[in-house]
């Protein structure tokens, strides 16, 4: 009698959790909230050129490397990909400017901390400056095992409620999405979507704080699309531009003018919801400010278990972040940036060097 409810038993378990499609996330992207949530109807935090990494450099867009960027809480990479010499290489605006390594080697760091965190969902955000063919992007997701983890969609665009639930997805296994500002082909790689007809941008590159919610980049419906606000400040070093470390805190905060907070109530108020992406620089600058008004755009609360490291950059010669990260010396008397402006400046006659950034 015992043994055969036994036996029993174990016959039904299999049955019932493979109807029920194995595992069920509780927690997703660290919310239990979120699990049920369209990835089409939540707010993530980006990383403006998250390859160009560095302290005071001009083409250098944040502090720490991608894999503290994403224990802190970055859900979406921004890079721009490039050909050098046929290898896909995250250089900023050009190769000899700014390289940051091969984007496999890039991948493989994305790759072991999405194998490490079997609950969040990531995206990229690729610019193919250089005209890659999808199925060269192929050979590298490949190659780092990054394919089999990539969603695809059903069809080609994909409406902003239509997307799969966070949840869904982090069962599913298909927990990387990847996005191309141009050259993505559905039939080809249906795991690299087009941007444009998925998702519209505000305008990039801006020196003022008004940070409008205006569409400024689509090729699509924009009312039914996804969208992603610009929230990074450039300044104007010798007639061109340049992140802005001195200003991020500011950019970052949670309220106030030109602040990021203040950007996602003029896209409520200009949209009728909050943005699904918001590319930051510096993004820890704000203390987590930006993670904060993500969680609150998500009507959750942002209370991380170790909070972001301090700021690096200071972007001025008089800056006191870290007195043991600054040498008294020459340098760090008038700032890295000031040493490049002359470097920059002549490569800037050879034509246009921000054109891309
Ligand atoms: C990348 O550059 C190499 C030459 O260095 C060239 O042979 C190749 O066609 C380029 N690839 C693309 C996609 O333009
Ligand atoms: C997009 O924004 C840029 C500034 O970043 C601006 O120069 C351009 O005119 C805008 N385009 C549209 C269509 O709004
Ligand atoms: C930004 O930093 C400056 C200088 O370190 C400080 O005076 C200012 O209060 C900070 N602002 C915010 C919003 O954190
Ligand atoms: C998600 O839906 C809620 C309720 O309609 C809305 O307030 C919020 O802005 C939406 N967020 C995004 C990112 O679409």
């Amino acid at each position: 009698m015992f043994l055969a409810a036994q036996v029993a038993l174990s016959l039904f378990l299999p049955i019932s959790s493979a109807a029920t499609s194995g595992r069920r996330a509780t927690t997703c992207n660290g919310f239990s909230d979120l699990c049920g949530r369209s990835y089409g109807n939540i707010t993530f935090v980006g990383a403006h050129d998250s390859y160009a990494v560095g302290v005071n450099n001009l083409f250098t867009d944040q502090d720490y490397d991608v894999t503290q960027q994403l224990n802190d809480g970055i859900r979406m990479l921004q890079m721009q990909a490039h050909n050098n010499s046929g290898t896909i290489q995250l250089c900023h605006t050009s190769c000899s400017l700014f390289n940051g390594g091969t984007l496999q080697s890039y991948l493989q760091s994305v790759k072991s901390w999405i194998n490490s965190n079997p609950n969040d969902v990531v995206s990229l955000l690729i610019v193919n400056s250089d005209g890659f063919a999808p199925s060269q992007y192929d050979t590298v997701f490949k190659a780092v095992g990054l394919d089999t983890l990539s969603y695809s969609p059903p069809s080609a665009t994909t409406i902003n409620t239509a997307w799969p639930s966070l949840g869904s997805m982090i069962d599913s296994g298909k927990r990387l999405v990847t996005f191309m500002d141009t050259g993505a082909n559905f039939n080809s790689v249906p795991y690299i979507i087009d941007e444009f007809t998925n998702m519209w941008e505000t305008a990039f590159d801006v020196t003022d704080t008004t940070f409008d919610c205006n569409v400024n980049r689509s090729k699509g419906d924009t009312s039914t699309e996804l969208f992603l606000i610009n929230h990074f400040l450039d300044k104007i070093v010798l007639g061109e531009d340049a992140p802005d470390p001195e200003d991020a805190n500011v950019t970052n905060s949670v309220s106030g003018t030109g602040s990021l907070g203040a950007q996602v109530q003029t896209c409520v108020a200009a949209q009728g919801r909050s943005p699904n992406f918001m590319l930051v620089d510096f993004y820890e600058f704000g203390g987590g400010s930006v993670f904060q008004v993500a969680a609150t755009a998500n009507g959750v609360t942002y209370n991380p278990s170790t909070p972001v490291p301090s700021p690096r950059s200071t972007g001025t010669a008089t800056g006191t972040t870290s007195s043991t990260s600054k040498p008294n010396n020459a340098i760090s008397q008038f700032g890295v940036r000031e040493l490049i402006i002359p470097a920059v400046l002549s490569l800037s006659l050879l034509g246009g060097w921000m054109a891309v950034l």
